[in-house]
């Protein structure tokens, strides 16, 4: 998508630079031992790379705030410089917290004035289409405070009583009705204030940014996801990851 496409800064909705915050601060335990997940290797590249690549595909982000382990920081910040993006994407690095949330509220605390729209995006999602995140960005740019890219469920889903030893069998409380429950992915997209207002409000246990815009009771809303923006978390995750990147390679190839 090009810049002319996107609605400009003046027709009353917000526009301008996007900034685009990447928590990669998560050990990633279920992919088994080795590297941090970020730092995991797909077609010879990092994955907070591609994650970082993703972002900045698309031309309306121009800052993308890499939320690092803490211990880890300098790390990141090497590994970003022998990746350069392109020349319009700053790159800022800073440390993670204990918690998903408490990361991207350090990447929120680091963001320079003047990026209205926000998105956040997982550093295990290193695959998302450009034209994912440029529908994010119009979404709020159309005058939404939150959008998630969400996709139908292929499973049935059941809601249980959690077994009191690990394996056991848990009793069955309900079925929701497919039809109405979406999966969520990343980048989600903000209305800056909105989203820090959430982060400043919101002290309860979340696994992703929208759910605590809900929370304040501000509405959110979904675009259509896409299966390549699935998150790398278990060890065959990896294998269909290095086959995305092959097809890909193989299509740029002819
Ligand atoms: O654990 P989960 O897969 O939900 O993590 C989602 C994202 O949040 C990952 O990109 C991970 O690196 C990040 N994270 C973080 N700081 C933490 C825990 C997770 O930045 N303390």
């Amino acid at each position: 998508m090009s810049d002319d496409s996107l609605p400009s800064p003046t027709d009353g909705r917000p526009g301008g630079p996007v900034a685009a915050v990447i928590p990669a601060a998560g050990r990633g335990v279920r992919l088994g031992p080795g590297a941090p997940k970020a730092l995991r290797t797909l077609g010879g590249t990092p994955m907070l790379v591609h994650a970082v690549r993703a972002m900045a595909a698309s031309r309306a982000v121009s800052l993308v705030v890499v939320v690092a382990p803490p211990d880890g920081t300098a790390e990141v910040k090497s590994l970003l410089d022998a990746h350069p993006l392109p020349e319009r994407t700053d790159v800022l690095v800073v440390p993670g917290g204990e918690t998903r949330q408490e990361s991207v509220g350090r990447g929120l605390d680091a963001l320079p004035p003047g990026h209205e729209i926000v998105l956040v995006h997982d550093a295990a999602r290193p695959l998302v289409p450009v034209d994912t995140v440029d529908a994010v960005i119009e979404a709020v740019r159309d005058g939404a405070v939150a959008v998630v890219p969400a996709l139908p469920l292929a499973d049935t889903v059941k809601q249980v009583e959690p077994a009191r030893t690990p394996g056991g069998p848990e009793p069955v409380l309900a079925t929701p009705d497919r039809s109405r429950l979406r999966a969520v992915q990343t980048p989600q997209g903000f209305d800056r204030a909105t989203l820090i207002h959430a982060h400043e409000t919101v002290t309860d246990d979340v696994t992703d940014d929208a759910s605590m815009v809900e929370q304040l009771g501000e509405p959110v809303v979904t675009v259509p996801g896409h299966e390549e923006a699935f998150k790398v978390t278990r060890p065959l995750d990896l294998i269909l990851a290095e086959a995305v990147l092959a097809r890909r390679r193989l299509n740029d190839g002819f």
